[in-house]
């Protein structure tokens, strides 16, 4: 079953994702967590996309399709969630070829609905773990108390450069302008679902579940 999780910045579309590698065995395809790891690396691609991310702007279309293509070409899955791609319709269009070239079915999205305010609590207050990437919420999901991450035990935690209000207001942007017209074309193409994104973590997880199980 590949699906896709759909929403803005700070939807809980990384949280879900995880969640449903550890239960399901999904493999999750990020493209933004793919991007970091290319401006981590120091590559000629990851120097070029540091800035716009950096921005909150998304970054072209060719480098994200390649990215998720090669994913395509070389991993085997038991089901792929596509958590941050597509975010435009030519990402849209090129992930159903993608796939179709694989043998493999689009089979579910799912929109998370969150609202813009809930949104920049969660970003500004948001931490990964450094060794697991592990998401935590200085509010509603704190590191514990003992300074170690709950999956891996790892003591360093990061924050990403573009969680700012500053970067989240293009982000915001961005999704409102490019990506949101997605909802129309998976609803017209009868794949759509939409959940409450506002809800706690364990009743998203239990509503996306609902849906997986349709
Ligand atoms: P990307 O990494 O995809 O970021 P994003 O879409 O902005 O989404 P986030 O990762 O910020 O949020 P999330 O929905 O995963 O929420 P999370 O679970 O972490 O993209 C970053 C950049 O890369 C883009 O701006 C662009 O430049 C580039 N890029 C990436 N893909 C691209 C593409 N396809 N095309 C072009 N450019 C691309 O949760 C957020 C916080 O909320 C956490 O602290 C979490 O603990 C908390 N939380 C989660 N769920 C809940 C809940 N139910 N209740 C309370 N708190 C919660
Ligand atoms: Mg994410």
């Amino acid at each position: 079953m590949n699906i896709i999780l759909m929403g803005p910045p700070g939807a809980g579309k990384g949280t879900q994702a995880r969640n449903l590698v550890e239960t399901r065995g999904m493999v999750q395809l990020s493209t933004g967590d793919m991007l970091r790891e290319a401006k981590d690396s120091g590559t000629e691609m990851g120097k070029i996309v540091a800035e716009v991310m950096a921005k909150g702007q998304l970054v072209t279309d060719e480098i994200v399709i390649g990215l998720i293509k090669e994913k395509l070409e070389t991993v085997k899955a038991n089901g792929f969630i596509f958590d941050g791609f597509p975010r435009t319709l030519a990402q849209a269009d090129a992930l159903g070829k993608l796939l179709e070239g694989e043998g493999q079915t689009l089979d579910a999205v799912i929109e998370m609905e969150v609202d813009d305010a809930a949104l920049v609590q969660r970003i500004t207050a948001r931490s990964t773990c450094a060794h697991c990437g592990e998401v935590y919420n200085d509010i509603t999901k704190p590191i514990p108390a003992d300074g170690k991450c709950t999956v891996c035990g790892g003591t360093e935690f990061k924050r990403r450069a573009d969680d700012n209000e500053e970067s989240l207001k293009t982000r915001l942007m961005e999704y409102y302008k490019k990506t949101s017209p997605l909802i129309g074309y998976y609803y017209a193409k009868g794949m759509l679902t939409k959940i409450d994104g506002l809800a706690d973590i364990d009743t998203v997880q239990g509503e996306i579940a609902a849906v997986l199980h349709k």
